[in-house]
C-alpha cells in the first residue's frame, strides 16, 4: 500500500514510519520539519535498508500538498502533523487552530480531490478533558480544556461529519494516552526542543544530567502515592496502533475512534523509581505545587481497539524506560543540530537513499550525540 504520513519526521511519525516500511509499504513523508530534522528519518531508512520519499513542505502551502497527493495518489494517509504543546497553545491559540485545524482541512481538501479516502488521524486522550469517570472509554463525553485539546476535538468532529456527508470516506481517530519509549536500537526517539513539558523525557535529561531534578507536580492527589497516575505507552505499540487502523479501513467506510493506551496506571513516582533502575542512578526529585490543569489520574479502557483491531499494547513500563534510556543515553542532546533547509527535496531524498544502502555494521547503537 502507499501510505502518505505527515509529520512524519516527528517523534511518532518516524517510528510509525520504520514499521510501515518493514511492513513493505510504499512510503511518502510531507513534513515542514518545525519540531524536527530530517536526520530521523536518515537513521530510519539505515535501521531497515529502505529509503521513504520525503518532501519538505508545510500543510498550509495548500498548492503544494494538492500537487503532492494528486501526483502520488496515495491509497491512505497517516496524519502526525500538529502542534502539541498545551502551554505554548494557551500562549498562541491562533497559531494553533491554523496550523491544527487549517492544516487538516488543506489536507483533506487535497485528499478529496485526487480521490484518497482512507485517513488515520492522530487524536489524543486530551479530548476527554478533566473527565473522572474511569477508565477512559470512547463513548466518554468530550470537552477540551486549552486550544490544544479543542484543536483535536474540533478535528474530530470535522472527520465525523465529513464521513457522514460522503460514504466514500474511511476515517480512524486514535486517541493516544501517553506515548512514552524509543525503538529498541536506541537510534531514534523523543528529541524534545527547550525544556520537555512532559514528564518522561523530563526524568529522562535528568538522569542523563542535562537537568538537576524532576519537579513533580502535586503530592496530594487521591492516587496510589499522592502523585498523578498516567497511562504510558511505548511508541512501538503506538505504531504498530496505525497499521491495525489502516488495515481496518481496507474494507470500511464511515468512521471510526479507538483509544491507544495500555489500561494500565502508572505514578509519577513509579515511573521515576523504573527510570533509576534501567538508568542505574539516582534520578532525584521534589515534590512542588499541582500543574494546574492536570487530573489525579487517567487510564485508557483499551478494549474497543483489541476486540475491533485485533491490537493491543504488548510492552510494560519497565521495556518504555529501558528503552527511553537507551535512546537518552546515546543521544543526550537528541539528534545532531541542523538548519531545517540546510538541503532541498533531492538532495533529502538522495541521502535517505544512501542511508538505506549502507550495510549496518553493527546492531549496536553509535553515541552521536552533540551539543545544543
Ligand atoms: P512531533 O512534534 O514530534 O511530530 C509532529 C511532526 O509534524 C513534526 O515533525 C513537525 O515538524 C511536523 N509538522 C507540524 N506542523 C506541520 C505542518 N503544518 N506541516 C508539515 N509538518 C508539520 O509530535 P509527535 O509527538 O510525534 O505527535 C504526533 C501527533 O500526535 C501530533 O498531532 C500530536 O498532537 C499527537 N499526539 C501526540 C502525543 C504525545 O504525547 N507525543 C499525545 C497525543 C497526541
Ligand atoms: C499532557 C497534556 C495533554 C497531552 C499529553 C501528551 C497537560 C495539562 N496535559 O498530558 O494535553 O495530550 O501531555 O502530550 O499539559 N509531571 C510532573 N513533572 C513534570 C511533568 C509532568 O510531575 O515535569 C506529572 C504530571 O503532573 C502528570 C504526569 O507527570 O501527572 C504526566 O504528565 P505529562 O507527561 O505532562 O502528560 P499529561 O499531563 O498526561
Amino acid at each position: 500500500m502507499r501510505v502518505l504520513v505527515t509529520g512524519g519526521a516527528g517523534y511518532i511519525g518516524s517510528h510509525t514510519v520504520l514499521l510501515l516500511l518493514e511492513e513493505g509499504h510504499d512510503v511518502v513523508v510531507v513534513d515542514n520539519f518545525s519540531n524536527s530534522s530530517p536526520e530521523s528519518l536518515r537513521r530510519v531508512a539505515a535501521l531497515c535498508s529502505r529509503a521513504p520519499r520525503l518532501y519538505r513542505v508545510d500543510l498550509l502551502e495548500s498548492e503544494k500538498i494538492n500537487q503532492i497527493v494528486r501526483d502520488l495518489a496515495p491509497d491512505a494517509v497517516i496524519h502526525f502533523a500538529g502542534l502539541k504543546a498545551v502551554g505554548e497553545s494557551v500562549a498562541k491559540p491562533l497559531s494553533y487552530y491554523r496550523n491544527n485545524v487549517t492544516g487538516t482541512l488543506n489536507l483533506l481538501d487535497a485528499m478529496e480531490s485526487a480521490g484518497c479516502r482512507n485517513l488515520v488521524f492522530s487524536s489524543s486522550a486530551t479530548v476527554y478533558g478533566e473527565s473522572t469517570e474511569l477508565p477512559l472509554v470512547e463513548t466518554t463525553q468530550r470537552s477540551a480544556t486549552n486550544p490544544y485539546g479543542r484543536t483535536k476535538l474540533h478535528i474530530e468532529e470535522m472527520l465525523e461529519e465529513l464521513a457522514a456527508a460522503d460514504e466514500r470516506w474511511s476515517i480512524a481517530a486514535l486517541r493516544y494516552f501517553n506515548p512514552v519509549g524509543a525503538h529498541e536500537s536506541g537510534r531514534i526517539g523523543e528529541d524534545p526542543q527547550g525544556i520537555p513539558n512532559n514528564l518522561m523525557p523530563y526524568v529522562a535529561q535528568v538522569a542523563v544530567g542535562r537537568r538537576e531534578q524532576v519537579n513533580v507536580f502535586g503530592g496530594d492527589y487521591p492516587t496510589v502515592d499522592g502523585t498523578g497516575v498516567r497511562d504510558y505507552i511505548h511508541v512501538l505499540d503506538l505504531a504498530a496502533g496505525h497499521l491495525a487502523a489502516l488495515d481496518y479501513l481496507t474494507d470500511r467506510t464511515g468512521s471510526f475512534v479507538w483509544n491507544l493506551g495500555t489500561g494500565e496506571g502508572s505514578s509519577v513516582l513509579e515511573v521515576i523509581q523504573a527510570f533509576a533502575r534501567a538508568a542505574g542512578k539516582d534520578v532525584p526529585y521534589q515534590i512542588v505545587d499541582r500543574r494546574p490543569g492536570d487530573v489525579a489520574e487517567n487510564y485508557a479502557d483499551p478494549v474497543k481497539a483489541r476486540l475491533e483491531l485485533g491490537w493491543k499494547a504488548e510492552r510494560g513500563l519497565e521495556q518504555m524506560v529501558q528503552d527511553m534510556w537507551r535512546w537518552q543515553e546515546n543521544n543526550p542532546y537528541g539528534f545532531p543540530e541542523e538548519a531545517s533547509d540546510s538541503y532541498d527535496n533531492d538532495e533529502l531524498n538522495e541521502q535517505l537513499l544512501k542511508a538505506a544502502s549502507t550495510v549496518q555494521s553493527s546492531s549496536k547503537p553509535n553515541n552521536e550525540g552533540n551539543q545544543k
